[in-house]
């Protein structure tokens, strides 16, 4: 559902200019997991009754997703060549077009909501509100700019939990959040689903700097160990291997907890936590 959206919604290879809509496609169907928008969904399963279309929020996380990493894997930040087992964005279509491409994404993610959710123009309102917050300055973008600063410097804990929640872990709340916004949470249910999305999301990280060290290029689709080589800030470098698994699996059961108050609906979004810290890729 969620490929056919995103298809459906972005501009054609063929509209003009196309170098920035073909860059633009290249990394939203360069074969992410996803993982944002089915949260969401998810989410929006456990509240309501299917009736609200949450496709407008699920991908327009993707879209801001898929955005920020075009920029991080710039030269002037993570300087990566691969990604999903692809060559970056700008590797192919160069520097220029491929920051222009990320600047595309952003805005079609609002565009996305404001079309897809008019119908429900309050919860629209809510979910911009709620993805301004977690994309920019205070949220993604805060996280991106002090993960960059932190290079090659001996950082603090507070620090790097600063770098990681915000970087990424605000966007899967988000994305929780406006999933279940749109699909009609109560307060007290948002509650829970965001104490879910707040471990979930910081645990998603650590998994991550974890895939970097002991992952499988073939599977991860990036270039392992390439955060060590550039000094990065990451949970094994900072506390190391054994207790980022620890502190991730700790962060897993937290978000399976906060979701005691939600009956069987709820299973897909525990499984989705349990399979943060178990997957290869
Ligand atoms: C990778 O995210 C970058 C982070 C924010 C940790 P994902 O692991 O969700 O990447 P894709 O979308 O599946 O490629
Ligand atoms: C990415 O963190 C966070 C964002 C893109 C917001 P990383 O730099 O660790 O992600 P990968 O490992 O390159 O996917
Ligand atoms: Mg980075
Ligand atoms: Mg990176
Ligand atoms: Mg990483």
């Amino acid at each position: 559902l969620i490929e056919k959206v995103l298809d459906g919604f972005l501009p054609g290879e063929d509209e003009f200019p196309q170098a920035l809509h073909k860059a633009m496609r290249y990394s939203v169907f360069a074969g992410g997991k996803r993982v944002r928008p089915v949260m969401a969904m998810a989410a929006a399963d456990v509240v309501g009754d299917g009736s609200a279309d949450v496709t407008g929020v699920a991908c327009a996380v993707e879209l801001i997703h898929t955005y920020s990493l075009i920029h991080d894997d710039l030269p002037a930040m993570d300087n990566d060549d691969l990604r999903r087992g692809k060559p970056t964005c700008h590797k192919v279509f160069g520097e220029a077009t491929a920051i222009l491409a990320g600047d595309a994404l952003l805005t079609l993610a609002f565009a996305m909501i404001v079309c897809k959710t008019s119908d429900r123009p309050s919860q629209a309102i809510m979910s911009i509100k709620e993805l301004v917050g977690a994309a920019g300055s205070f949220g993604m973008v805060g996280g991106q700019v002090v993960d960059i600063e932190s290079e090659g410097r001996d950082i603090a804990f507070p620090v790097l939990e600063y770098i990681h929640i915000h970087k990424t872990g605000l966007l899967i709340r988000a994305a929780v959040r406006c999933g279940a916004m749109v699909a009609g949470a109560n307060g007290k249910e948002l509650d829970a689903l965001t104490k879910y999305g707040d471990a979930v999301g910081l645990a998603f990280q650590i998994a991550d700097d974890i895939l970097d060290v002991e992952g499988d290029t073939g599977l991860t689709g990036k270039n392992v160990g390439g955060d060590a080589k550039k000094g990065k800030a990451t949970y094994p470098a900072v506390i190391g291997l054994k207790d980022s698994r620890k502190r991730a699996d700790e962060l897993v059961e937290k978000g399976i907890s906060a979701l005691e108050i939600l009956d069987d609906k709820a299973e897909p979004l525990r499984e989705i936590a349990r399979y943060i810290v178990k997957r290869k890729k």
